[in-house]
């Protein structure tokens, strides 16, 4: 990557003078005066006691005078008060381009010596799923493509919630309404969820019953074990819908339910350690720290009644995945709410030793909506996904007239993309206001800005031959897109390294608005200069295949038209 190569030259140099420094390359803040910056030179006046300039100008003069110096740079220079500016050189810029074009990873770095277990998705059957799964879904996804494109292998489950109360309220319900198993349909559980919830909250004795229909069932009882299957069948069905209309896989169909068979080890497990207490008839785990600066209460194993909760499951999990897949790294998407249920599962697994996996617990913010509350659709006040997407669609169709008649494919993959690019460029932790009007956009950070961009740029190219790079970058337009694209790597390592999407869907709209001024200001069609046709047609086709690459990272497809 370009900025290794940099620093490699600059520790080169550095080891000549026998200074010693962490050498770091930054991106220029003055793109006008250069593309690159070593800024170690203060590090290094202070260690060495000499004066900065001093040093400055030994270390320039010092890359001057190297023989392959012109192959990298065209000015190198010493700037006060001790900034050390770097030009490449357009040999070097295209030199890298084609090896990126000639390999299908784009010459990024590639890994494989960890495997990664993901839990995302996360929804619970025979309730509706909200937005926090949808965001669990997409921001798990794209993290998990990431991991791909770096070479790693990954497993990844959706980890439903299936053996919650909610089971149970919905088999009492069942019961009382005298249904038949094969009438369970999605239209009976989408309406006697809601109705089944709201009265346990009214009615004690009804909620105590749930609870002992929800205890039973985990405890094996054959009846409710037939309408438990019927239920996660019906909804389970449709849970696999939605995650088709948005193009999210899993490996895995586990639920808490298959946690169940590795409980008994865990407590077993947890037992020989001694880590164990009672607490008001619980068996809790203590997991406070010294360090701690927020509360942190113990984890419940089980409760008085013999229950187990959500904890117990994560934790017998875990367990599942050691022993079947020895993962080196599970990460869980979730809303950020749920932080302190996770640092009390992996605080309990590390001192029980159940894994040695490296666990990290990925939170996201809400999808709130324009009047900062969490986001509605405006038929209702929980938001299915349905609802939605076809918010989203029908907004879409009344933009254009030819939106009309455009194929289902393609609608959808433009209302996946303004769901997702909405979503993904945001950094992960924060809240964020669905604006669907301006996510619908055209122009602006949005989706369609992409796809049109991309849509454009192919129509230019779409019948040129792809022939070879020449070592001349054209001028200030096109240099700034070509040095974009070397970037890229950056991009992926950032977004690998916080797990965090947005760095890539920030790096896909850079590269679009320097794409389409290059666009503006170089008429590749009319171009006479024949050399200088293939140069842009090279490049152009570059810039779409990696923005291609990474909408696929990011989950997004390209329709055919726009
Ligand atoms: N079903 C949970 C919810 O809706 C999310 C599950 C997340 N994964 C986990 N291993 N706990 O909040």
């Amino acid at each position: 990557m370009i900025l290794k190569i940099l620093e490699n030259i600059i520790k080169e140099e550095l080891n000549k003078l026998n200074y010693e420094v962490d050498a770091k390359v930054i991106k220029s803040n003055r793109p006008d005066l250069c593309d690159y910056q070593f800024d170690g030179v203060f590090k290094l006046a202070s260690i060495y006691k000499k004066s900065p300039i001093e040093i400055g100008e030994e270390i320039v003069a010092c890359i001057n005078e190297r023989g392959d110096f012109s192959h990298y740079f065209s000015e190198v220079s010493f700037v006060k008060p001790g900034f050390i500016n770097i030009k490449i050189s357009d040999t070097l810029i295209n030199e890298l381009l084609v090896k990126m074009n000639e390999n299908d990873k784009f010459n990024i770095e590639q890994k494989n010596d960890e495997v990664f277990f993901l839990d995302y998705g996360g929804p619970n059957i025979a309730k509706p799923l909200h937005v926090g799964h949808l965001r669990s879904a997409i921001v798990g996804e794209a993290v998990k493509r990431t991991i791909e494109f770096k070479g790693y292998k990954t497993i990844s489950d959706v980890h439903l919630g299936d053996y919650g109360l909610q089971i149970g309220q919905v088999i009492y319900a069942i019961k009382r309404d005298n249904i038949n198993i094969e009438d369970i349909t999605l239209e009976y559980l989408e309406n006697v969820y809601p109705k089944i919830s709201a009265l346990c909250k009214q009615d004690e004795e009804v909620k105590k019953i749930c609870a002992d229909i929800t205890k039973d069932l985990q405890d094996g009882n054959l009846e409710y074990h037939k309408y438990f299957e019927k239920i996660k069948e019906v909804s389970g069905n449709d849970i696999k819908r939605l995650y088709k209309y948005l193009n999210v896989k899993f490996d895995l169909w586990y639920g808490e339910s298959d946690a169940y068979n590795y409980i008994e080890e865990a407590k077993n497990i947890i037992d020989s350690k001694k880590l164990f207490k009672m607490s008001e008839g619980a068996l809790v785990v203590e997991v406070k720290e010294d360090t701690d600066k927020k509360e942190m209460p113990p984890l419940i194993f089980e409760k008085s009644n013999g229950a187990y909760l959500y904890g117990t499951t994560d934790i017998a999990t875990i367990l599942q995945r050691e022993q079947d897949y020895k993962p080196d790294h599970i990460l869980y998407f979730t809303d950020l709410r749920q932080q302190m249920h996770f640092e009390q599962v992996f605080r309990t697994v590390k001192k029980a030793g159940i894994t040695d996996a490296n666990l990290e617990f990925l939170g996201f913010g809400t999808v709130n909506g324009k009047d900062g509350k969490p986001y509605k659709t405006r038929s209702g006040d929980a938001p299915k996904l349905d609802d939605l997407f076809n918010e989203v669609k029908e907004l879409f169709i009344s933009k254009k007239e030819e939106n009309k008649s455009m194929s289902l494919e393609d609608r959808d993959k433009i209302v996946n993309a303004i769901i997702k690019f909405a979503d993904l460029q945001n950094n992960r932790e924060k809240d964020y206001i669905f604006d669907i009007e301006k996510f619908s956009e055209v122009v602006g950070k949005t989706g369609p800005y992409i796809l049109y961009t991309y849509l454009r740029i192919n129509k230019i190219i779409e019948n040129k031959e792809i022939t070879t790079l020449n070592d001349i970058v054209y001028n200030d337009y096109d240099r700034n897109l070509r040095i974009k694209l070397l970037e890229l790597e950056l991009a992926v390592n950032n977004a690998f390294n916080t797990r965090m999407p947005s760095y890539i869907a920030e790096y896909i709209y850079d590269l679009c608005v320097l794409v389409n001024s290059f666009y503006q200001n170089n008429h590749v069609n009319n171009e006479e200069d024949k050399d200088k046709q293939n140069s842009f047609v090279y490049v152009l086709n570059l810039t779409n295949k990696i923005i291609k690459e990474m909408l696929n990272i990011l989950v997004i497809d390209i329709p055919s038209v726009m």
